[in-house]
């Protein structure tokens, strides 16, 4: 007999057909009150989870007795209690590789966008706000020579130091768990401790994923290591960030700017006091966001769940510990 497969995110033709070659499927189509009504009366049933942006927390997946697989379709899986799923056997993968390039071109975007004021600048162009030749209160500054900071030296950040070597002539500095001699060579990249690069570095940007440790990594005293020129960039995940100290720094000049496409909760609320400020390029969290990369990602998620569900240990496995030899 089939496996149930529960998708709570919809997938492109083939992917689907491929799915229900294997499987029976439900799909939620959208995660509102209905959808997740759906998902509950669908889980008792379930082997097998796919999906993204769902917090799948024991209250929900206790409701799942016969459940032996979740593939999200995410590379951050802060979304999920890992012990919680080790502990219950339940194989949890996700989706790494695919998505770094396209994450990293993001973090450039807005890397470029913030020193540049792209978005400021051409809002002004849109209001019909330029008259005469920009001056000295309309200039950005520099990107290419100025030093790199990444914090958080995984994939991602290797893709970022690689588009910061070769492509800017940017000096990198990073900080991460230990040094990482194979990057220091590649990009002549130099190790430094966490207050040394943010007193360093004319970019700070955060490729670190969301655990325990790094919750609230980035608060009021690592912002004032920062200099008044310092760009922050976050492309990881809004937590690791105190929001509120941000906002702070970004009001009192502290730093020049801020280019987010993460937050402390998401969606953004239209309120938010970020939203006011001229120096704060703000994205929809769209780091994995481009056709060919959400479709890479989805193939990825199918592979491991199929994978997993006939038995087999999936490529990317997160809960490694949740495999049975
Ligand atoms: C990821 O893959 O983790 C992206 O941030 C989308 O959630």
């Amino acid at each position: 007999m089939k496996k149930q497969v529960v998708l709570y995110k919809k997938l492109s033709p083939p992917l689907m057909a491929r799915l229900h070659e294997q499987a029976q499927v439900t799909l939620i189509e959208s995660l509102d009150a209905q959808g997740l009504d759906t998902l509950r009366e669908a889980l008792p049933r379930a082997h097998g989870l796919l999906g993204a942006s769902l917090k799948l927390d024991a209250e929900l997946l206790d409701l799942a007795p016969d459940l032996e697989a979740i593939a999200s379709v995410s590379v951050g899986v802060d979304n999920y209690d890992i012990d919680y799923l080790t502990e219950r056997r339940i194989l949890l993968t996700n989706t790494p590789d695919v998505l770094t390039e396209t994450t990293a071109d993001t973090g450039f975007a807005l890397i470029l966008a913030t020193a540049r004021r792209v978005v400021e600048l051409a809002n002004m162009v849109r209001a019909g706000q330029w008259q005469r030749n920009i001056g000295p209160a309309h200039f950005g500054s520099d990107v290419h020579g100025k030093t790199l900071g990444i914090i958080g030296m995984g994939r991602i950040g290797e893709a970022l130091a690689q588009r910061g070597h070769f492509g800017f002539g940017m000096p990198v500095i990073y900080h991460s768990h230990s040094p990482k001699p194979a990057v220091e060579q590649r990009f002549n990249a130099q190790y430094r401790s966490l207050p040394e690069l943010l007193q360093q570095a004319d970019f700070i940007c955060l490729t670190l994923p969301l655990t325990a440790e790094t919750e609230g990594l980035i608060g009021t005293e690592e912002l004032a290591l920062m200099r008044p020129e310092s760009i922050f960039i976050n492309i990881s995940r809004g937590k690791v960030v105190d929001e509120a100290a941000l906002i702070q720094a970004l009001r009192a000049g502290q730093i020049r700017a801020a280019g987010l496409d993460v937050f402390e909760h998401e969606p953004l609320n239209p309120d938010s006091p970020l939203l006011q400020l001229n120096n704060v390029v703000a994205t929809p969290h769209i780091g994995s966001a481009t056709h060919e990369t959400r479709e890479a990602m989805a193939r990825c998620a199918v592979d491991n769940l199929l994978a997993a569900l006939a038995g087999e240990r999936p490529a990317n496995l997160v809960n490694v510990l949740a495999w049975k030899v």
